[in-house]
């Protein structure tokens, strides 16, 4: 499915020279290469304030709680999202609930929405799953005259863009991971947060680092230790410039996929500046004899996500009466093939005629 040490190989000269200016420099947490990281971050993203973090899943729950109005305590998400949301809303401390998601596009159904909101509901986190950039405006305008805050999930997203803006610059906030196998990864765990609101930014900087609003000073409840490393800040920093390139040839490769899926075989497409082909999604009416097939001409596959939130073992019980048809019956039926920027063209053929051949 990947093979992180063709990117690692190919950029070795690169990393060699950013780990050595960390050694050089002798800052190791939150020196010069984080600084310029999160300068770097949001303007790519187009938000006034970046504040990495070490975990997107750190990143989700800060954000959350940085986020979430007075008095209000449940998060609404969708649950074909990997369950990530659902870890950092519930060790945030907020109740969770999920909303339906469209058939196509498999990001949460802004019509869905109206079903699920009401007075004690706070935050609505929009995931750009698979590398699509979601439609953030339709949630916000079911919102915001509700006092609902919307907050983007842009884990599988980075660099995607719509006619609205880049993602991560379209709602309140949104969380990065910088997780290896993500379009932009680090050599290890990272995470971020960006936003235009200095509130929003001020609290997340206290957040991640004890509460602190100045060195010794806990001014913010609730603090914690999430700091990206300076390793891995330049190790960032050294990969951004090659980030659209890799987001092209992603959707270059999914391009070919859809091109030659044989029929009972859908291909989710990644055209265009809105999506960046983080995964190849396709859709199967017969999952396992696809997975057969794929698998007897050896060609790796997975499924993201065979579980959805509500039905995960940890809290199933809580969630008994929810039915979200569109979401349980697509988790029957994805499939993941591998796509990643270093897949030769030799491989990229295989996959193709394994498709064709179904
Ligand atoms: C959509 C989504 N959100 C959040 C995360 C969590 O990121 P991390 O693994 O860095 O905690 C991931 C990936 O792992 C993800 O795919």
């Amino acid at each position: 499915m990947n093979d992180l040490s063709r990117a690692i190989d190919d950029q070795r000269a690169e990393l060699d020279r950013a780990w050595t200016r960390v050694l050089d420099s002798a800052h190791v947490v939150m020196g010069p290469e984080h600084t310029a990281f999160e300068a770097e971050l949001a303007a790519l993203v187009g938000a006034n304030h970046a504040v990495a973090v070490g975990s997107g899943t750190d990143a989700l729950e800060l954000m959350l709680r940085a986020t979430m109005p007075v008095g209000r305590e449940v998060v609404v998400t969708a649950a074909n999202c990997g369950g990530y949301t659902t870890t950092a809303a519930r060790r945030g401390g907020f109740a969770v609930r999920y909303v339906d998601v469209d058939a196509e596009t498999h990001c949460v159904d802004p019509k869905a929405l109206v079903d699920v909101l009401d007075a004690r509901v706070g935050v609505v986190v929009v995931t750009h799953l698979y590398g699509r950039a979601a439609d953030v405006a339709a949630v916000r305008s079911v919102c915001e005259p509700l006092g609902i805050r919307v907050v983007e999930d842009c884990a599988q997203a980075i660099g995607a863009s719509t006619v609205e803006g880049p993602v991560g610059s379209r709602a309140d906030a949104a969380a990065f991971s910088f997780y290896p196998t993500k379009n932009l990864g680090a050599l290890g765990d990272g995470g971020a947060v960006t936003t235009s609101s200095e509130e929003i930014a001020g609290s997340l900087r206290a957040l991640r680092q004890y509460g602190w609003d100045g060195k010794y000073r806990i001014g913010v409840d609730g603090g914690r230790n999430s700091r990206l490393d300076e390793v891995q800040a330049a190790v960032l920093r050294t990969r951004m410039p090659f980030l659209g390139a890799q987001n092209q040839t992603r959707r270059g490769i999914i391009r070919r996929y859809v091109e030659v899926a044989a029929s009972g075989v859908r291909v989710l497409p990644a055209e265009g500046a809105g999506h960046v082909g983080h995964l190849a999604v396709v859709v199967a009416d017969d999952r396992a004899s696809l997975r057969r097939h794929l698998e007897s001409q050896l060609i790796r596959t997975d499924v993201h996500y065979p579980v959805p939130d509500h039905l995960q073992s940890a809290f199933r019980d809580e969630y008994a009466e929810v039915s979200l048809p569109v979401t349980e019956s697509l988790a029957e039926r994805i499939v993941t093939l591998p796509c990643f920027a270093e897949m030769t063209s030799d491989e990229v053929d295989r996959v193709c005629a394994a498709l064709a051949s179904y």
